[in-house]
């Protein structure tokens, strides 16, 4: 037994291999590890992203104890700082899922990438769910075509996962269509809070989720719906509480785009603004907390002859422009000349 906090009298599964990483770290004895584990603190990821105060609430260790706890698994993970060229070098070649249409690809600098989390809002029959089945099934083609060689996970919050269409577009895009189901993880959310704890759950436990599935992708088709509908939101009484809670999960969201280094794509509806008289009176659901949030945020509007018109309107580093592409039996594409 070692003299690490808390130690005393608990029996520890010897042979656990995720007790024997934890005990890898600065300062954690058996029973700490232990601690941590009954709190679903078992990977270094969950560590390295949870503040000390929370962490000493969650397991009853001291503030400062977990402090160095969560640096040691900052360390083991190579968290640091880097040069700003390393980061610019970084960004270059972070992974892009191709969207299926060469016009949008350009207008999203390569793709929809890694590290971030990448909003499409529109108005319904848009085409924002057509886009995350095509981006899901595009995110396990191979490298060379377009894909990241990985797994998409979708948590669909509106029933309207369809796997007729899904299959329709894996064929179109050279997958066995069995075979692609196979491999994609769906999760139909039915209320906020399920809603949360899923993005939640797979942050706190990457090894049984992302790396055992090779995730590459998240999709959230729509991020919004719960909040806006919901009876424990209605009423201004009720806003604040939901913007935070709204918040939060955007915060999970960023975390686990940048943490394990995959894609996050979410889709928002969009509320009308009677009181706007310029420019787009159709803004993203969400207010100030969705302006903020996602790194790349696209409109999808219907235009002439079926055709849709993507419009970049916020990114921290591609210009705004707009993109013309097409839903077609085989999936996204670009507009038939
Ligand atoms: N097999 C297909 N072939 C051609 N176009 C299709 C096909 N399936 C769907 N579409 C097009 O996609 C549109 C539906 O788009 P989608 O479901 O992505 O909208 P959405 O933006 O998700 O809407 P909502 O807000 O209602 O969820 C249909 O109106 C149709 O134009
Ligand atoms: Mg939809």
């Amino acid at each position: 037994m070692s003299e690490n906090e808390g130690d005393e009298g608990i029996e520890v599964p010897e042979d656990s291999p995720v007790i024997k990483k934890l005990m890898e770290l600065d300062g954690v004895g058996e029973a700490t590890a232990l601690r941590l584990y009954e709190n679903d603190y078992t990977s270094y990821e969950s560590l390295s992203i949870a503040s000390a105060e929370e962490l000493s609430a969650a397991t009853g260790l001291s503030v400062a104890m977990c402090h160095k706890i969560i640096n040691s698994a900052r360390e083991k993970l190579n968290i640091q700082i880097i040069t700003a060229d390393d980061l610019e070098k970084m960004v270059q070649n972070r992974g892009k899922i191709t969207t299926g249409s060469s016009a949008l690809d350009d207008l999203l600098g390569g793709g929809v990438p890694v590290g971030e989390v990448t909003e499409f809002y529109g108005e319904g029959g848009s085409g924002k769910t057509q886009l995350a089945i095509q981006l899901a099934v595009n995110v396990m083609l191979p490298k060379e075509k377009g894909g990241l060689d990985g797994n998409p996970f979708i948590i669909d919050s509106e029933k309207t996962f369809n796997p007729k269409r899904f299959r329709e577009v894996a064929a179109a895009a050279g997958l066995d269509p069995d075979e692609a189901l196979k491999r994609t993880r769906v999760y139909v959310a039915r209320a906020t809070d399920d809603q949360m704890a899923t993005v939640e759950k797979i942050l706190m436990d990457p090894d049984n989720t992302i790396k055992a599935w090779n995730t590459k992708l998240v999709v959230v088709d729509s991020v919004i719906g719960f909040f806006r509908s919901s009876k424990q939101f209605q009423g201004r009484e009720h806003l604040a509480d939901r913007q935070q809670k709204l918040n939060r999960h955007l915060h999970d969201l960023t975390n686990l785009a940048d943490v394990y280094n995959i894609a996050v794509v979410v889709t928002n509806q969009i509320m009308s603004r009677p009181d706007v008289f310029f420019g787009n009176p159709n803004t993203s659901a969400g207010g100030n907390i969705m302006m903020h949030g996602p790194n790349n945020r696209i409109n999808l509007r219907r235009s002439k002859g079926g055709l849709r018109i993507a419009h970049l309107v916020d990114s921290s580093y591609l210009p705004e422009g707009e993109a013309v592409f097409e839903i077609t039996p085989q999936g996204i594409r670009d507009p038939k000349k």
